[in-house]
């Protein structure tokens, strides 16, 4: 497909990040990817109408929440902040990959999270 470079701006067409652009002739800007924080989840008991940010970057050192790391770390990632209704035990995700941030979708199961090489996990 072409989308007019005047419209579309970084090219969103990924099979073609490897290389320069051939839509619109633009350097292709990669989206910020988080790190990898930890290779599983964080169990944490929330309180009810508590505003909670959960790292979304994985460069906090409070893990599972943001600890404002990501304004040097990651300035394109922002935390997830949410507040709950009801006191709640639950599964925060520590890989950052989820699909249902902040919580655990055991996409930290797949390979390409437990096969990673973490600098300072065992
Ligand atoms: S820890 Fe990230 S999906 Fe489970």
């Amino acid at each position: 497909f072409y989308i007019a470079p005047a419209i579309h701006g970084p090219c969103l067409d990924i099979s073609y990040w490897t290389s320069c652009c051939w839509h619109c002739s633009e350097t292709p800007v990669l989206p910020a990817k988080p790190i990898i924080a930890a290779k599983y989840p964080f169990q944490v008991d929330l309180e009810a109408g508590k505003r909670y940010a959960w790292c979304a970057c994985g460069h906090s050192k409070k893990q599972p929440f943001c600890d404002g790391s990501h304004k040097t770390a990651a300035p394109d990632i922002s935390p997830v902040r949410f507040k709950l209704d009801e006191p709640k035990s639950v599964w925060l995700c520590g890989c950052k990959h989820t699909k249902s941030p902040p919580y655990c979708d055991g996409t930290h199961k797949e390979e390409f999270i437990q096969k990673a090489e973490l600098p300072n996990q065992p």
